[in-house]
């Protein structure tokens, strides 16, 4: 299912399953596994009585405490990551269904209302998988490293009060500082290609999350201190201008972050800043 498909599959969908889900029935989970990095894939699928309220993680509880495939033949518990639980952390982020999102906010009912419905999971598909469903998202944290993605300070002493903030920039940058870099973003580009070598981590497209984190620090007004570091890092290879426009990012992104706009702003603050440098000579 591509992510225009998947999209397809609306809030407006998801409520009307909702109403119409059977109690007391079973669903088959169809989950891709794998051993380990390097190891091959295989499919493996699981018969689940559900709950009202179920949802993609407690399902994954009762199969590590009942791993029987549909076919009873007895297999390893199935491996995820997760965290907090209320779609903050982003580590249970998954590919359900053909779209990416995060497993702990994924209802059953919304998406498999009735006996016998199928739901699909794999795991990310542009991140190494360390076992299963559970994925290293460390290429995203380099990211942020790439970018500068902080606030400066001198010390941990009394700076006195910071420069002051309109509400409007405060109402911008809150919206930018929801990300929790699930990396459904990526999953979903186009541009981001997997890239197991972390050699290659600072070269290849760096994507729309950390692009939006330069525009959250560069607003901020203590963070823009490191602002011409930060468009330097964009104007390198894998910056700003690798984007294709594509527009995926902002359609699977669940915190709705404005993630078009913030390419947008990064790509005029680059184009200035590349002005500013040619002028000075620099
Ligand atoms: S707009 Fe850019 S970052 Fe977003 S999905 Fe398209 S290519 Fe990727
Ligand atoms: S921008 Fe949105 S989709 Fe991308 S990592 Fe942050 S929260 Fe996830
Ligand atoms: S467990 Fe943290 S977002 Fe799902």
């Amino acid at each position: 299912m591509s992510v225009a498909q998947a999209h397809a599959f609306d809030a407006e969908t998801r409520l009307a399953n909702r109403k119409r889900a059977k109690a007391g029935r079973t669903v088959i989970f169809k989950i891709k596994r794998c051993d380990g990095p390097g190891k091959p894939d295989r499919w493996e699928s699981f018969k689940v009585p559900t709950e009202p309220g179920s949802n993609v993680i407690s399902c994954l509880k009762w199969i590590a405490a009942h791993p029987v495939t549909t076919d009873g033949q007895r297999t390893s518990p199935v491996v995820w990551d997760s965290g907090c639980l209320e779609e903050v952390c982003g580590a249970c982020t998954m590919v359900i269904n053909g779209r990416v999102r995060q497993s702990c906010s994924c209802l059953i009912d919304e998406y498999a209302p009735e006996e016998g419905d199928t739901l699909t999971l794999e795991p990310m598909s542009k991140f190494p998988v360390i076992r299963d469903l559970w994925v290293d998202r460390e290429r995203m944290f380099q990211a942020l490293r790439r970018v500068k993605a902080w606030v400066p300070i001198d010390g941990t002493y009394n700076l006195g009060p910071g420069p002051k903030e309109s509400p409007e920039q405060q109402q911008t940058r809150y919206a930018l500082s929801e990300c929790m870099s699930c990396g459904c973003c990526l999953d979903a580009c186009p541009q981001y290609l997997k890239e197991e070598d972390p050699k290659d981590w600072d070269t290849a497209f760096i994507g729309a999350a950390a692009i939006s984190q330069v525009r959250l620090f560069n607003e901020h007004e203590t963070g823009k201190r490191l602002k011409a570091d930060r468009l330097e890092a964009m104007m390198g290879p894998g910056g700003v201008s690798d984007c294709g426009n594509a527009q995926n990012c902002v359609k699977v992104c669940p915190k709705g972050i404005p993630l078009t706009e913030s390419i947008a702003a990064v790509g005029r603050s680059t184009t200035i800043h590349a002005f500013t440098r040619f002028f000075r000579g620099k």
